[in-house]
């Protein structure tokens, strides 16, 4: 998708029109560099849209609408015009999507595009990685873009490593770490249909696997397996989703996230790191820090980065708080 000079389709006003363009611009480094075709648009009220995240994943543009209100197609239409994209899907968040049914999210993220053309599934590329994307395919289309510096930093820490990515989704991690030289990449996942997702991602970048890569079921019963086993590795992910009820387990991040640091520990090998991710805006910046300290109450760590949503394309409004905490502890 190249940017398109014509600016003939324009928002319903003026003052909309200019928030678009200078979101645009902000973002111009990222639309000229071909290595990242995935990234944000629009980030809510930091960029003049209150409820209105826009994502481009290569031809297409995702966009997300919080807090019930309508879709601005005026403002969608120009940045499709705009952008050269092929099609805007449309998906209506509300508070806690993790708590709804499977036919709750199907209503509030259509398979088809508000604009344009359907894609079924499309490759981005990030970082000298490609992703497979599905527009349609429920209120995440497979890559979480806030992820992009971790993603890289995985990359660049994980070689020769044995990596564990708990809660792995569409394996991204999972990728990062292979493409970055990992001795292995073991992902953990409850979902049958996103580990088969992360089996594409990997083929999509040429990686072989083998069966034992990707493991179904329920990370706090596996992490408890293979602390048993004695099984160890050198860099382990926890990526958990704010809440998440399965067969065996129930998890919210609030009142869990110690619990689970503490397991996830068990599993790393001396001189091991530990990468901690929180997305959710409920946990606040200390409570997240003091999970650190309650989940490792007798392990020497030393927290070595940290990280927060990408500054470049998910601005902050002034005084909020960051909803992405990410912390990499060396233990
Ligand atoms: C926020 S996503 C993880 C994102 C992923 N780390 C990435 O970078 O793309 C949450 C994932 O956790 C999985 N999940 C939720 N609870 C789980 C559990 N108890 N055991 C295993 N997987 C779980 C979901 O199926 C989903 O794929």
């Amino acid at each position: 998708m190249t940017r398109a000079t014509s600016r003939t389709v324009q928002p319903a006003d003026t003052v909309k029109s200019d928030l678009l363009a200078r979101s645009l611009e902000r973002r111009a480094t990222l639309a000229q560099n071909p290595e990242h075709t995935a990234y944000r648009l629009i980030n809510r009220e930091a960029d003049g849209f209150p409820g209105l995240a826009l994502d481009r994943f290569g031809p297409v543009l995702v966009a997300n609408l919080y807090d019930g209100r309508p879709a601005p197609l005026d403002v969608l239409a120009a940045a499709q015009s705009w952008t050269g994209a092929e099609a805007v899907y449309v998906k209506e968040r509300p508070a806690q999507a993790s708590r709804l049914s499977a036919a709750q999210r199907e209503k509030l993220a259509p398979p088809t595009p508000a604009l344009g053309l359907a894609r079924t599934e499309i490759d981005v590329h990030e970082n000298g990685a490609t992703y497979e994307i599905r527009p349609g395919a429920g209120l995440s289309v497979g890559l979480f873009l806030d992820m992009r510096e971790v993603r890289a930093a995985v990359r660049a820490r994980t070689q020769g490593a044995r990596v564990l990515n708990c809660f792995a989704y569409t394996c991204a991690f999972g990728v990062a770490a292979t493409l970055g030289g990992a001795a292995e990449a073991v992902n953990v996942d409850v979902s049958q249909s996103v580990l088969g997702w992360g089996q594409r991602n990997y083929a999509r970048n040429g990686l072989e696997t083998r069966r034992e890569d990707f493991v179904f079921g329920d990370v706090f019963d596996w992490l408890v397996r293979f602390a048993r086993r004695g099984r160890q590795f050198d860099f382990v992910i926890v990526d958990p989703p704010p809440y998440a009820t399965t067969r065996h387990s129930r998890f919210s991040i609030t009142r869990d996230l110690a619990g689970l640091i503490a397991k996830a520990a068990a599993c790393v090998a001396p001189g091991g790191r530990l990468l901690v991710c929180a997305n959710a805006a409920e946990l606040s910046s200390a409570a997240f820090t003091q999970a650190l300290r309650e989940g490792l109450p007798e392990r020497r760590h030393v927290v070595s980065q940290r990280w927060n949503e990408p500054e470049l394309d998910f601005p902050r409004r002034p005084g909020t708080q960051p909803y992405l905490k990410v912390a990499l502890l060396s233990l």
